[in-house]
């Protein structure tokens, strides 16, 4: 039964149609929190629509309605507590194990399949480095599902450090280093000693985008994440990648998910052949 239907006899039938459709569940059996986004005119209605998803996931202990898009450095939604329980959950995803606590640092369930798809391309014995890491899911899905020598992330907001530190332990990851810091000041420390570079930050990372490059050892990969509007999604990106690196050669491109209404997020993987600037 969706969310739609289960509110039905509890919502006037003119307002049924501004019942989300869908609501984002981080965790697993042990713990979950809903996210959902209820719009102003469900106001008087928005304990209903919560009860409603906790009857329909179990595991639900929390439920956070969205208020307006993520904000600040940190990345972060302002929320408003519907159903007051933990906030803290153990994500499950592709066989590996997320802790983190959506209302202190990033994390998104819906970047799933991205994950996967990244770590899919990762050959043994690379070294990785991953700027803008959060609570480090990237590096997770990297070490369970690929052979990379070692990963190095970067994140600046201490509770993202916190559960990055957590997640390496809680899935055994040996080869993983953390760093807490400003990848401004932290990646000319790593200039040339990376096969591949995560560029996780899709709004600003273009501004990172050659100092990534420089993080390569020679050649390389950057996956670079930047956001696009439907009609065109890539345009933007490749025009800052050819001002960027005119040499660097396009070898994937990705719609990640939505961003916003009518943008998306977008993914562009990017070659430099060795011996370029
Ligand atoms: C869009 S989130 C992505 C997080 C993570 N890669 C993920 O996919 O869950 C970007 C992250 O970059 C961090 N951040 C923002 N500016 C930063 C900076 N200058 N240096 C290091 N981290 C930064 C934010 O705190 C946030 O956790």
């Amino acid at each position: 039964m969706s969310l739609k239907e289960r509110v039905a006899g509890a919502i006037p039938p003119e307002l049924l149609d501004k019942v989300p459709t869908s609501f984002e569940i981080i965790g697993s059996r042990s713990g979950a929190v809903a996210v959902v986004e209820i719009p102003p005119e469900l106001e008087e209605y928005k304990h209903v629509i919560a009860k409603a998803i906790t009857q329909m996931n179990k595991h639900v202990r929390a439920v956070l309605r969205k208020l307006g898009g993520r904000r600040g450095e940190y990345r972060l939604y302002e929320f408003e507590v519907l159903v007051e329980g933990p906030t803290e959950v153990l994500h499950k995803e592709h066989g590996y194990y997320i802790k983190v606590d959506p209302t202190k640092v990033y994390f998104s369930s819906r970047d799933q399949t991205d994950r996967l798809d990244v770590a899919k391309m990762v050959k043994e014995g690379e070294r990785v480095l991953y700027l803008f890491a959060g609570v480090a899911p990237y590096a997770i899905a990297i070490a369970k599902l690929a052979k990379p020598r070692l990963i190095v992330a970067v994140e600046l907001n201490p509770w993202g450090f916190k559960y990055m530190v957590e997640n390496f332990r809680i899935n055994k990851v040996k080869n993983a280093v953390g760093i807490h810091g400003d990848v401004a000041t932290v990646a000319p420390l790593l200039r040339g000693k990376f096969d591949r570079v995560l560029l996780t930050l899709p709004l600003g990372a273009y501004r990172y985008l050659p100092l990534a490059l420089e993080c390569l050892d020679g050649g390389g990969v950057v996956h670079f994440y930047h956001t696009g509007r439907e009609e065109a999604p890539f345009a933007e990106a490749e025009a800052i990648v050819r001002d960027v690196c005119p040499n660097c050669i396009v070898i994937n491109r990705r719609i990640v998910r939505d961003y916003a209404p009518g943008v998306y997020k977008v993914r562009i993987d990017i070659y430099k052949p060795d011996h370029i600037t």
